[in-house]
């Protein structure tokens, strides 16, 4: 068992990053968060990383003359905290090629569907508008495509009439509190193993 080292990067209001905070508190979680970044000055998940005391960056993309260059200062930034995994929580620019290629850590994403359904964006307006019954949220791997790395947790909700974006987008994130903390708890217990695009967890003790 190895306390993670965790870079994350994100774009809203940072709920998922909290409940990683939070699992962490009460040892739910071996982790630290040694750093987060944004691409939004207006993050609130840049609060909630200063109210811990944990450094806390915003990156504006146009400062620099192309994605390569952001991302390059991204990794650097990253880098220079020595992390071991990068979490995406929330993080609404897709990085490209360069920037997974270049990491040389894993990085993983939440999703707000049931992978591989709804991949990009809107995935909640995507799921009501194609009349699922079910959705739910996804932790993967991240691999050079957008939302298409090994699946490492689901946790499913149901979709009920008349909901709105809103309130599926509430029901389905209440489970992304959960499942993102544990998905994460159980590479620190080193119980994920990749059989390429099949990703094995391990039982406890076995690991
Ligand atoms: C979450 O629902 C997350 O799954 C989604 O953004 C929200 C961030 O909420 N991510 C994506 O859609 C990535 N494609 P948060 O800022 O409160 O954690």
């Amino acid at each position: 068992m190895s306390q993670l080292q965790l870079a994350v990067l994100a774009s809203g209001k940072g709920t998922n990053l909290q409940s990683i905070l939070d699992a962490i508190k009460t040892n739910k979680l071996n982790a630290t968060v040694k750093v987060v970044l944004s691409d939004k000055s207006e993050a609130l998940a840049l609060k909630r990383a200063q109210d811990e005391g944990i450094p806390a960056y915003y990156v504006n993309h146009k400062d620099f003359i192309d994605k390569q260059d952001f991302e390059k200062a991204l990794l650097e930034k990253i880098k220079s905290y020595n992390v071991d995994h990068i979490i995406l929580a929330g993080f609404m620019r897709v990085l490209s090629s360069f920037f997974v290629q270049k990491a040389g850590v894993p990085i993983l994403n939440i999703h707000p569907s049931l992978l591989p359904s709804f991949q990009g964006l809107n995935a909640h307006k995507q799921a009501i508008d194609y009349g699922v019954r079910f959705s739910g949220c996804t932790v993967h791997f991240v691999d050079e495509g957008v939302d298409t790395g090994p699946i490492i947790l689901q946790s499913v909700v149901p979709v009920l009439p008349g909901d709105s974006e809103e309130i599926l987008a509430k029901r389905i994130l209440e489970k992304e509190h959960d499942v993102y903390p544990q998905a994460i708890q159980l590479l620190s217990e080193g119980r994920i193993v990749c059989r390429g695009r099949r990703v094995i967890i391990v039982e406890e003790g076995e690991a």
